[in-house]
C-alpha cells in the first residue's frame, strides 16, 4: 500500500516510522514533511497542510491508497471530508467530529449534557458579561479561547485583575484571532495531568498506553506554555484504578455521546486528564495524536499501525487487541532558544548519524529542513524529539538525555527535568 501522511512535525515522523514497520506498506509520502521524514518517505515541502487542492492533486498523482491526516487545523477545517468526497480512503475524524477539539464550548457542552466529569464552566460571546461573571468568581480561574490557538489559548488567572486583562486579551484584542470570539471560563482544578490517546472507530474505543506531557518551556514547569517540551510513557500516575474509572465514565461515554449527536468519531481521541481529589476529570479533548505524545506511545505499540488504522476506518476495532511493550519511553524536545516566543532558525544540525542503527533510540524531526546545499538545518521552535526506550522510566530517561548530547546546533535548548519529578 501507498500511504500519504499529512503534516510535518515530530508526530508525523513518529507515525511514518511506525507505518514503515508495517509489512503491508510499500511506500510512504508526506506533505510537507521535514528532513527526518524525508529519510523514509517521499516528501513535498511545497505543499502546506491547509492547501487542500494541492493535497488532493498530489494524492491522485501518487495514487495513494490511504491518507492519514495528523494535525488539528486541517482536521478542523474538514480535510477528511474533502478527501473522502474525492474517493480517498482516509484516517481521521470528519469535520463534524473534529469539533470535539476545534470548539472548547462544544466539548464542554457535550460533557455537561452526557455527565462526563470535567471542570464547571460558563460560556460567553459578550466580553461585558464575561467581565461581570468574574466579579463573583473564585480565583484562580481558567480562561479558554473557544477555538484552536496552537495550544496557547488557555490562561490561568490568579487574581481578578489578571482575569479581567485575560478577557480583554482574548475577546477584545483577539490575541488568538477568531478563536477568541467565544470564551469558556472554567473552574480551576488541581492534580497531576495525564494524557491518554485512544483509537476510535465510531463505536469502539481502544486506549493506548498513557503518557505525560511537559508543557511549560522551562525547568520546574516555569515559563510559558508550549506545544510540549518532552513526554514520558507510561505515566506513573495512571494506575489500573484510574484506567478503569476513565474507561467507564470518560472514554466510552465520549464516543457514545458523539455518536448520539450524529458526530460519529473515527480516528484518535486525545484525552487530556487531570487526576483531581474528586477523581479524574477531562481538561481537554484533541481530535488527533499529540505531539510529542505520539513519539513516546507509538514506539511502544506492538500492533501493526496500519492494521489498527484500517480497523478504525472499517468499524472493526472491537476485533483488535491493542498491545504495548512493558517498557517505558522518554522524549526530550530539543528546541531553538527562545521558543515559543521568538527564536532564530536556519542553523546546521550535526551528529544525527549517531542514531543510525541504534536500537531503542529515535531522533524524531520536528522543525528541520534540507537547505540548498543539502545540509539539515533548524526550521522551527521545536527542532528534534530525542527519544529512547528502556526497561523502566529511569533507564529510558538516562538514555534519552545521553542521546541529547549526540546532536548539536547553534541555539539548542532543552529542559533538563523531563520525567524527573516522578522518578523513584
Ligand atoms: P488545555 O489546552 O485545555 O489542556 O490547557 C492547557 C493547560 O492548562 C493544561 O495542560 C493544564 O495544565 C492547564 N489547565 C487547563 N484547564 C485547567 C483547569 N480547569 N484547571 C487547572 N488547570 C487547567
Ligand atoms: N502535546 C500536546 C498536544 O499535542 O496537544
Amino acid at each position: 500500500m501507498k500511504v500519504l501522511i499529512v503534516g510535518g512535525g515530530g508526530r508525523e515522523h513518529a507515525i511514518a516510522v511506525s507505518m514503515k514497520k508495517s509489512k503491508r506498506v510499500d511506500k510512504i509520502f508526506c506533505v510537507p514533511g521535514n528532513a527526518g521524514i524525508a529519510q523514509i518517505a517521499e516528501c513535498d515541502s511545497s505543499i502546506g497542510v491547509m492547501e487542500f487542492d494541492k493535497i488532493i492533486a498530489y494524492g491522485k498523482e501518487k495514487e495513494v491508497d490511504l491518507v492519514f491526516v495528523a494535525p488539528d487545523d486541517p482536521l478542523a477545517a474538514g480535510l477528511v471530508d474533502v478527501l473522502e468526497a474525492e474517493g480517498f480512503r482516509v484516517f481521521g475524524p470528519e469535520k463534524r467530529a473534529a469539533i470535539l477539539e476545534a470548539s472548547k464550548a462544544f466539548s464542554k457542552d457535550l460533557m455537561r449534557k452526557y455527565h462526563i466529569p470535567t471542570a464547571e464552566y460558563e460560556t460567553f460571546d459578550d466580553p461585558e458579561k464575561a467581565l461581570a461573571y468574574l466579579e463573583h468568581s473564585n480565583m484562580p480561574i481558567v480562561l479558554k479561547a473557544d477555538g484552536l490557538a496552537l495550544g496557547k489559548g488557555v490562561l490561568i488567572c490568579n487574581t481578578l485583575e489578571e482575569a479581567r486583562a485575560g478577557v480583554r486579551e482574548i475577546m477584545q484584542d483577539k490575541h488568538f484571532g477568531s478563536a477568541g470570539d467565544v470564551l469558556v471560563i472554567e473552574e480551576f482544578m488541581t492534580g497531576p495531568e495525564v494524557s491518554v490517546l485512544a483509537f476510535v472507530d465510531g463505536r469502539t474505543i481502544k486506549p493506548m498506553a498513557s503518557a505525560q506531557d511537559h508543557k511549560r518551556a522551562g525547568d520546574g514547569d516555569e515559563g510559558p506554555n508550549t506545544g510540549g517540551m518532552g513526554n514520558i510513557s507510561p505515566s506513573p500516575f495512571y494506575t489500573e484504578e484510574v484506567d478503569a474509572f476513565c474507561r467507564k465514565y470518560i472514554y466510552q461515554p465520549t464516543v457514545d455521546a458523539m455518536a448520539a449527536e450524529g458526530r460519529e468519531f473515527k480516528g484518535v481521541i486525545f484525552f487530556g486528564l487531570m487526576l483531581t481529589p474528586e477523581g479524574p476529570k477531562v481538561l481537554e479533548y484533541n481530535a488527533r495524536f499529540g505531539d510529542p505524545e505520539a513519539q513516546v506511545v507509538l514506539c511502544r505499540m506492538k500492533n501493526d499501525l496500519l492494521d489498527v488504522v484500517d480497523a478504525c476506518i472499517d468499524g472493526t476495532l472491537d476485533k483488535v487487541e491493542l498491545e504495548f511493550e512493558e517498557d517505558a519511553a522518554v522524549c526530550v524536545v530539543l528546541a531553538s532558544e527562545g521558543y515559543p516566543v521568538s527564536y532564530e532558525k536556519g542553523y546546521e544540525i550535526t551528529g544525527l548519524e549517531q542514531f543510525e542503527g541504534k536500537e531503542d533510540y529515535y531522533c524524531f524531526h520536528a522543525g528541520s529542513k534540507l537547505d540548498s546545499q543539502g545540509r539539515v538545518v533548524t526550521n522551527g521552535g521545536r527542532v528534534l524529539g530525542v527519544t529512547a526506550r528502556g526497561k523502566n522510566l529511569e533507564e529510558a530517561r538516562e538514555k534519552a538525555y545521553a542521546a541529547t548530547e549526540w546532536v548539536s546546533f547553534a541555539n539548542k535548548y532543552m529542559r533538563h527535568d523531563i520525567g524527573k519529578k516522578i522518578m523513584p
